[in-house]
C-alpha cells in the first residue's frame, strides 16, 4: 500500500476488500433502519443489528473499540452519535434515530449511518434529517481527485448554514477501509481549497451531524459515550464511505 502524509492510497485489491465491507455496512444499516418500530428500546434494535451482521458474514467492529460496549451506535433525538444502545431508551413516535453501522468484513471495514424518523414529525425536525442527507451528498460530490478535503468540509457546511442549522465541530469524518478510523479529518465545515489534495484510491467517509439548535455538544457522563446537545434539541447524523476514483466518486455504502 501506498501513502502520503499518512492517508492510505487504497490497491485495487484493497478496495475490493472496502466494496465488500462497505456493501455489508449498507445492508446492515437498510435492515435495521427498516426494522425501526415505536415500543423497540435501543437495546433490541442493537441485539437485531448483531444477528444481521452475523447473518451476513460480517461483525461489529464498533464492540470493544477503546472500550465501546455495544454492537452498533443508535442515537434518538438529542443524541447526536455514539448512542450507547439501552434497555431504558425505549423508541416512540415522532422520534429522530440516528443508526450508525459499522463493520468488519474480511479483514476490512465498512461504516455508515442514516438518521430515520419514526412516524410523523413537525416539518423542521423533517428539514434537519432532510437537510443532512444533502449536505452529505453535496461533500460527497466534492470528493474528486485533484480537490482537497477542504473542499468536501465546505460543500458540507455550505448545505447546513443555509438551513440555518448547527454544524458539530468536535468530531469529523475520517479515512476507512483497514482500520475503522484512518487520515485524513474530514471536517464539516472550514475553507475550500485547503487541506490534503485527494488521490484516485483514498477512502473517506463523509458523515455531516447537524443539529436543529446550538451546534455546542456534551458526552453523557453516565456512558461516557453518547453525544449530545446541550440545549436537548434533536440533531441528525448521515454517514457514507467512498472511494475517490479518477471520476465521480464510487459509493461504497449505497443507501
Ligand atoms: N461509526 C463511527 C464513525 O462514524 C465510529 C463508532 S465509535 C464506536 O466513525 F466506539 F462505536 F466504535
Ligand atoms: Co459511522
Ligand atoms: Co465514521
Amino acid at each position: 500500500m501506498k501513502r502520503s502524509k499518512g492517508i492510505v492510497v487504497k490497491t485495487p485489491e484493497q478496495l475490493a476488500g472496502c466494496r465488500r465491507a462497505g456493501q455489508a455496512a449498507a445492508d446492515v444499516l437498510r435492515i435495521v433502519c427498516g426494522a425501526v418500530r415505536p415500543g423497540m428500546t435501543t437495546k433490541e434494535l442493537d441485539d437485531f443489528a448483531a444477528r444481521t451482521m452475523a447473518d451476513l458474514g460480517c461483525r461489529s467492529a464498533d464492540f470493544g473499540y477503546c472500550g465501546y460496549p455495544a454492537q452498533t451506535c443508535i442515537s434518538v433525538n438529542e443524541a447526536v452519535i455514539h448512542g450507547v444502545p439501552r434497555e431504558s431508551v425505549t423508541i416512540r413516535e415522532g422520534d429522530v434515530v440516528s443508526v450508525d453501522i459499522t463493520v468488519e468484513c474480511g479483514g476490512f471495514v465498512g461504516d455508515n449511518a442514516r438518521t430515520v424518523i419514526v412516524g410523523e414529525a413537525p416539518p423542521e425536525v423533517r428539514a434537519l434529517v432532510e437537510t443532512t442527507e444533502k449536505a452529505l451528498a453535496a461533500g460527497i460530490a466534492m470528493a474528486r481527485a485533484g480537490n482537497r478535503v477542504g473542499d468536501i468540509s465546505h460543500a458540507v457546511e455550505v448545505v447546513a448554514n443555509a438551513a440555518r442549522l448547527g454544524i458539530v465541530h468536535e468530531y469529523v469524518g475520517h479515512g476507512c477501509g483497514l482500520d475503522m478510523h484512518e487520515e485524513p479529518e474530514i471536517p464539516n465545515w472550514g475553507p475550500s481549497h485547503r487541506g490534503p489534495p485527494l488521490q484516485a484510491g483514498m477512502v473517506l467517509c463523509i458523515e455531516p451531524m447537524l443539529t436543529l439548535g446550538s451546534r455546542r455538544i456534551r458526552v453523557l457522563e453516565d456512558d461516557g459515550w453518547t453525544v449530545v446537545t446541550c440545549d436537548g434539541k434533536p440533531a441528525a447524523h448521515a454517514e457514507q464511505m467512498i472511494a475517490v476514483t479518477d471520476g465521480a466518486p464510487e459509493i461504497l455504502t449505497p443507501r
